[in-house]
């Protein structure tokens, strides 16, 4: 069993989805994988005829549920849908995970929110995989054929990501989408068979039959991708007509592509009054076109080879000669596939199918498919060091940052600068530019992955807590502008690396400490530094002087010295205490005998002095005086 899961700015959540192998490869024996989900739906809707299962819209955050006003016969019969105003931000995505490899048809619906207060049509841009498919045109919401985008993508990493970009016009609004499985090598057009190209569906038509049709209409195989097809009765050029047949039709279902059959059984005819048959359609101008050409002979007067040949043109020129169906396929009731890739560079692509011999034109369906070149993705480390910042800044959700950061090149996170990397074929980060937006957060050290950085401007925010020492590993960074802030430690020494940077603006933040002796030589070399108003900072010409500077041998010797002055001071105070407790010992004693002994050798050693200083009567004088004296 498939588990396949939903997730949308980084909520991951399971669903469960009704495949019953886990072989990835294109196996036909089984089902293809398919999940179609009713956006803004909250339980599971089945829709008819077919009773068709769309999976609710659970786990999603962002954007709002609403009730959908558009109805018609093409969009599935679903009530709800998601719109997402400009509040949340200009890029929103739904990320669906768990994808087998391969290829997919994808398809979205879009309908006008119900609400009365959100009138008007929105105009927004969609991208798939990071590479936009297409830009809704004003009027869309009037026309069936255009409430849906459809495209062909090559899911190689189990993942598929649809983004919604807001272009000021209207919040984008979501009714459902379909990821269908196809065949491996449906649609080929190169030898990557298409890994690096999408192909939007510009328009498929089956011809002869006033109804459009899902390939599910038509009994097709579920490998098909359930294409829908846009129905033309004629190409009112008055005489063209319809035709069809009741007959099995042989060479239809077959790989890769497993046209439906029922495709094959009706067509428009030219005849004698207009023997050309001509198709146009609006194209958007400087892209290339896939164009795909259906027939089966399916007219009874026609049983042999030679009695239609016709030319076919792509806007005038002739791209195939000679085409006759029965000689082609050998039979009547034959399926006949032609394609080809053409480059146009107006805005109409005309489709001409014009008989030789007196013959007449027929035409069973008609696909035109824009061929879109993916982009490269942003490295996907950075993406995650942006997600990362994002959180820890805590960026207001009017920033949007979902999906890739770069691409869409028309659709780049707001306040991220990207550059291409062609050594490693992926975007990369190369400036920051989040100033005066309110941010209240603080710097991750994670911000170091982003080391393609050039300039970061965080300047006039709230940021708080430390500079992380991680930035001096950012060896390309040139400006960094963190002034204005609430930043407070002190500034790391591993800033002082930077060789290449030229301007640091640190002013006006709460950092204190020395300034890094390297940064503050710096502004000799003609760069631009700034550190005043931090009221802790010292140790450049401009800022207070740190006070004396030790190194570590001065302070291990401060530290001895302070130790053994301790110490003798312990010794010294010792010594005395010991030395007064024997004298107050020796007086107890004393006391506690006969006064006049005492007084006696105190006399006698007095006696012994004045002996000893006999020579000269003042000098004994002096001394017999007690007053200090220096025998000379
Ligand atoms: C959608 O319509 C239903 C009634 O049909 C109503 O109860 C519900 O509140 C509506 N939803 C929104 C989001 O307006
Ligand atoms: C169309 O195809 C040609 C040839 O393959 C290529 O050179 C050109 O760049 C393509 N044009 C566009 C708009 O993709
Ligand atoms: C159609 O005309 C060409 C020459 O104009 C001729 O060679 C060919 O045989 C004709 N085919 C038929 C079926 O008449
Ligand atoms: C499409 O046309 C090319 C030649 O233009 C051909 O090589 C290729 O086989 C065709 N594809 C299919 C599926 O017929
Ligand atoms: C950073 O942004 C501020 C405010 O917008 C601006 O004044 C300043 O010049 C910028 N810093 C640099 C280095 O460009
Ligand atoms: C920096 O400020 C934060 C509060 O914002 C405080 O918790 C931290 O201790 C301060 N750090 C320093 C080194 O002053
Ligand atoms: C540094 O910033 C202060 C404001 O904090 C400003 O007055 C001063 O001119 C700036 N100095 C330089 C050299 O840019």
């Amino acid at each position: 069993m498939w588990r396949s899961s939903i997730s949308v700015q980084q909520w991951h959540f399971l669903i469960l989805v009704g495949v019953a192998s886990l072989c990835v490869s294109a196996d036909h024996n089984r089902d293809p994988f398919a999940i179609r989900i009713s956006c803004g739906a909250r339980q599971n809707v089945h829709t008819p005829p077919t009773d068709t299962l769309w999976f609710r819209d659970f786990g999603y955050t962002g954007g709002r549920l609403g009730n959908a006003s558009q109805s018609s016969y093409i969009i599935p019969k679903l009530d709800t849908l998601r719109y997402f105003p400009l509040s949340d931000g200009p890029e929103n995505c739904y990320n669906i995970n768990r994808i087998p490899r391969g290829r997919y048809l994808v398809r979205l619906f879009f309908a006008l929110v119900g609400e009365p207060d959100v009138e008007s049509e929105p105009l927004f841009d969609i991208s798939l995989e990071g590479t936009q498919i297409y830009s809704m045109q004003p009027g869309w919401s009037n026309v069936d054929e255009q409430s849906f985008v459809e495209a062909l993508v090559f899911v190689m990493d189990t993942s598929i990501s649809i983004c919604f970009h807001s272009t000021g016009h209207g919040d984008p609004s979501i009714l459902s989408i379909e990821i269908l499985q196809v065949d491996d090598n449906a649609y080929p057009f190169d030898s990557t068979q298409g890994k690096g190209t999408l192909l939007r569906t510009a328009k498929r038509l089956t011809c002869g039959t006033g109804k459009p049709a899902f390939d599910e209409d038509y009994d097709g195989d579920h490998w098909g991708g359930d294409r829908f097809w846009l129905g033309a009765k004629t190409f009112d050029q008055g005489s063209d007509m319809p035709i069809s047949s009741e007959s099995k039709i042989i060479q239809a279902s077959v790989p890769p592509n497993f046209y439906p059959q029922r495709l094959y059984q009706s067509a428009i005819v030219s005849n004698d009054r207009q023997p050309e048959l001509s198709f146009q359609m609006e194209v958007v101008p400087n892209k290339n076109y896939s164009i795909w050409l259906h027939f089966a002979e399916i007219d009874p007067r026609i049983t042999k080879e030679g009695q239609r040949v016709f030319d076919v043109l792509f806007n005038g020129d002739i791209i195939f000669t000679d085409v006759d169906i029965i000689h082609m396929t050998g039979k009547q009731f034959a399926a006949l596939v032609l394609n080809r890739t053409i480059s146009v560079t107006g805005r109409t692509l005309t489709v001409t199918l014009r008989p030789s011999n007196g013959s007449h034109a027929i035409i069973n369906a008609i696909e035109v498919l824009e061929i879109i070149t993916a982009e490269f993705k942003t490295s996907a480390e950075e993406v995650t060091a942006l997600q990362t910042l994002k959180s820890a800044l805590g960026l207001p959700l009017r920033f949007g940052w979902n999906g890739d950061p770069c691409v869409p090149q028309q659709h780049p996170w707001s306040g991220v600068d990207c550059q291409f990397d062609s050594k490693s074929g992926r975007w990369v980060i190369d400036g920051l530019g989040l100033d005066n937006q309110g941010l209240r957060g603080f710097l991750p050290r994670d911000i170091s992955k982003l080391r393609n950085l050039q300039s970061i401007n965080l300047s006039g925010n709230s940021i708080h807590g430390a500079i992380p020492s991680s930035l001096g590993t950012i060896t390309k960074l040139e400006t960094l502008d963190l002034s204005y802030n609430e930043l407070n430690g002190s500034i790391p020494e591993s800033l002082g690396q930077l060789t290449t940077l030229q301007i640091l603006n640190l002013n006006g933040n709460s950092l204190s400490g020395r300034v890094p002796a390297n940064l503050g030589g710096r502004p000799l070399h003609r760069a631009s530094f700034n550190f005043t108003g931090n009221a802790g900072l010292c140790g450049i010409p401009g800022l207070p002087s740190c006070g004396p500077h030790l190194s570590t041998a001065a302070k291990i010797g401060i530290a001895f010295g302070a130790l053994f002055v301790f110490l003798l001071l312990v010794v010294c105070i010792t010594c005395w205490w010991k030395r007064r407790q024997n004298i107050l010992r020796a007086q107890r004693i004393a006391a506690s005998r006969e006064a006049p002994y005492a007084k006696a050798r105190t006399n006698f050693a007095r006696d012994v002095q004045m002996t000893r200083h006999q020579p000269g009567q003042d000098q004994s004088r002096n001394t017999a005086e007690g007053g200090p004296h220096l025998l000379s």
